[in-house]
C-alpha cells in the first residue's frame, strides 16, 4: 500500500470545525484515484495531508495518522514526502517562478543533491513527457494556460515522485487546455505507472479513466468504489451538485423505462448497448 489514511481529522486553527472526519482510505502503487465533491467539501485540505503540508506547514488539529510507503508524515519531513508524492496545485502561475521553462523544472532537482547529468537527464524527460520540448527556453508567463500545467506538472515529475496529486489542474484552463492536461495524467498512469490522485469536476474522465472514486462531503467519505458504483448513485450526486456524466444520465433515463440494466455507462459502452439495441 503507498498511502494509507487512519481515522484522520483535521482542523485548521481558524476553521470552525473539522475540515475532515475519520478519512480512512488506502491508495495501491498505480492505482489512479479520483476525487469529488462539492465546493468545502475538504478535497484541497486532503490533497494536502498526502505529503505532510497538513500538519507540517498549515497548523490546526490533527487526528490519526497518514502513512506514505509506510512513513508517517507526523515524523517525516515534507521535503522527504516531496520525493515521494507530488503535489500540483490548482493554479499554475503559483507554482512557476523562473525565468525559462528549463530552469523551472531544474529548480526542484538542485536541491535533491543530483550530479548535473542526472539533473539534464530528468528535464530531457520530463519535457518530453509533458509535451514541452522546444520550449526551454521560453519565459514560462508566455506560455499558454495548458503549457503552463504542464510546466508545473513536469517540475514536480522531474523529482521522480511515484504519487501525483493534482488538486483541480484543470479548472483555470480552456477546453483545449483541459484536453492536454488530461490526456497527459492518462499517458501519466497507464503508460509510466504513476499513482494518480486527481481532484476533478470531468466527470465523464473519471468514468473512464479512475480505477476508483471517492466522494467527499462535508469532510466525510460518503461513497467510495469504482466509477460505475459511485455514478450509480445518481441522487447522491445531484444533491451534492456533482455533474452527472452525459452518458449516465441517459443510461438512467433507459433504466426508468426499463430498457437499460445498468445506470454507469461510459460513453463508449453506452454507444454499444444502444447499437445492440437497435441493431444497427
Ligand atoms: N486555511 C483555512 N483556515 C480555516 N478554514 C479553512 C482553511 N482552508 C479551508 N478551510 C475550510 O475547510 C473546509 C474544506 O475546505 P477545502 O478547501 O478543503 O474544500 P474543497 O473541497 O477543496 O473546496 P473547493 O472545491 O472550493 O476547492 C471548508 O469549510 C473551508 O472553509
Ligand atoms: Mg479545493
Amino acid at each position: 500500500m503507498l498511502i494509507r489514511v487512519e481515522d484522520v481529522s483535521f482542523r485548521y486553527s481558524r476553521g470552525k470545525g473539522y475540515s475532515l472526519k475519520n478519512i480512512n482510505l488506502k491508495v495501491r502503487r498505480g492505482e489512479f484515484l479520483g476525487i469529488l465533491g462539492a465546493s468545502g467539501s475538504g478535497k484541497s485540505t486532503l490533497c494536502l495531508t498526502f505529503n505532510g503540508i497538513i500538519p507540517h506547514s498549515i497548523k490546526g488539529e490533527f487526528k490519526g495518522n497518514v502513512y506514505v510507503k509506510g512513513y508517517n508524515t507526523k515524523e517525516t519531513s515534507v521535503a522527504k514526502l516531496s520525493t515521494i508524492v507530488g503535489l500540483v496545485l490548482q493554479n499554475p502561475d503559483s507554482q512557476l517562478f523562473n525565468m525559462t521553462v528549463e530552469e523551472e523544472i531544474a529548480f526542484g532537482l538542485e536541491n535533491l543533491g543530483l550530479d548535473t547529468e542526472e539533473i539534464k537527464r530528468r528535464i530531457r524527460w520530463a519535457l518530453r513527457i509533458t509535451g514541452l520540448e522546444g520550449l526551454e527556453n521560453e519565459f514560462p508567463p508566455n506560455l499558454s494556460g495548458g503549457q503552463k500545467q504542464r510546466l508545473a506538472i513536469a517540475s514536480v515529475l522531474a523529482m521522480r515522485p511515484e504519487v501525483l496529486v493534482l488538486d483541480e489542474p484543470t479548472s483555470q484552463l480552456d477546453p483545449l487546455g483541459k484536453e492536454q492536461v488530461l490526456s497527459l495524467i492518462t499517458l501519466l498512469n497507464k503508460e509510466q505507472g504513476i499513482t494518480i490522485i486527481l481532484v476533478e469536476h470531468n466527470t465523464e474522465y473519471l468514468l473512464s479513466f479512475a480505477d476508483r472514486i471517492i466522494v467527499l462531503d462535508k469532510g466525510e467519505i460518503i461513497l467510495e468504489g469504482k466509477p460505475k458504483q459511485v455514478f450509480e448513485e445518481v441522487d447522491v450526486l445531484r444533491r451534492l451538485g456533482i455533474k452527472i456524466p452525459a452518458s449516465v444520465k441517459i443510461a438512467h433515463e433507459l433504466k426508468n423505462r426499463g430498457i437499460l440494466k445498468e445506470v454507469a455507462l461510459d460513453e463508449k459502452e453506452l454507444v454499444n448497448k444502444l447499437k445492440i439495441l437497435t441493431k444497427i
